[in-house]
């Protein structure tokens, strides 16, 4: 089983947004099985809390149902070894190798995708722009899917 956690400040916005695409990919590429998919937030601001409005809004739009709560990074998520942790920011990267140390298993998520040169996800939080983000989010998710194809045979 190949776990991938996606993660961003709140998890409320960007990380839950990357985790209901991606299994959709993984879904629609039958690999339900062999692929985990989760999310967490480098903070507990939100904790508990359903994913922001305007994540839900723009996923319903594109026909994925996504009822995940908010939960916060443990030492557990680094555990094992067959982890993926996407960042979905530099800050991202940054906490995560505060925690964790310089692993191997830490990426942004955009330094996946093939159609756009922004690197760093940006916030929705406070600009609104869910669609934009979505379109960043989905991009690279469709690269990470193959990357991690290309990497453990699946
Ligand atoms: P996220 O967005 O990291 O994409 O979930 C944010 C959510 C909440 C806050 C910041 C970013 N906040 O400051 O509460």
């Amino acid at each position: 089983m190949v776990r991938v956690l996606f993660v961003c400040l709140g998890n409320i916005c960007r990380s839950p947004m990357a985790e209901a695409i991606f299994q959709r990919l993984v879904d629609d590429a039958g690999l339900t099985g062999e692929v985990q998919v989760d999310s967490a937030g480098t903070s507990a601001y939100h904790v508990g809390e359903q994913a922001h409005p305007g994540t839900r809004r723009v996923l319903a739009r594109h026909g994925i149902q996504y009822s995940g709560r908010a939960r916060q990074l443990t030492g557990g998520d680094a555990a094992g070894d067959a982890a993926y942790l996407i960042a979905m920011d530099s800050e991202n990267v940054a906490d995560l190798q505060r925690r964790f140390g310089e692993d191997a298993r830490i990426h942004r998520l955009l330094d996946f995708a093939g159609h756009t040169p922004v690197r760093d996800v940006p916030d929705p939080y406070y600009s609104d722009n869910f669609d934009y983000v979505y379109r960043l989010v989905e991009d690279g998710c469709q690269g990470l899917l193959q990357a991690i194809r290309a990497d453990t045979g699946l």
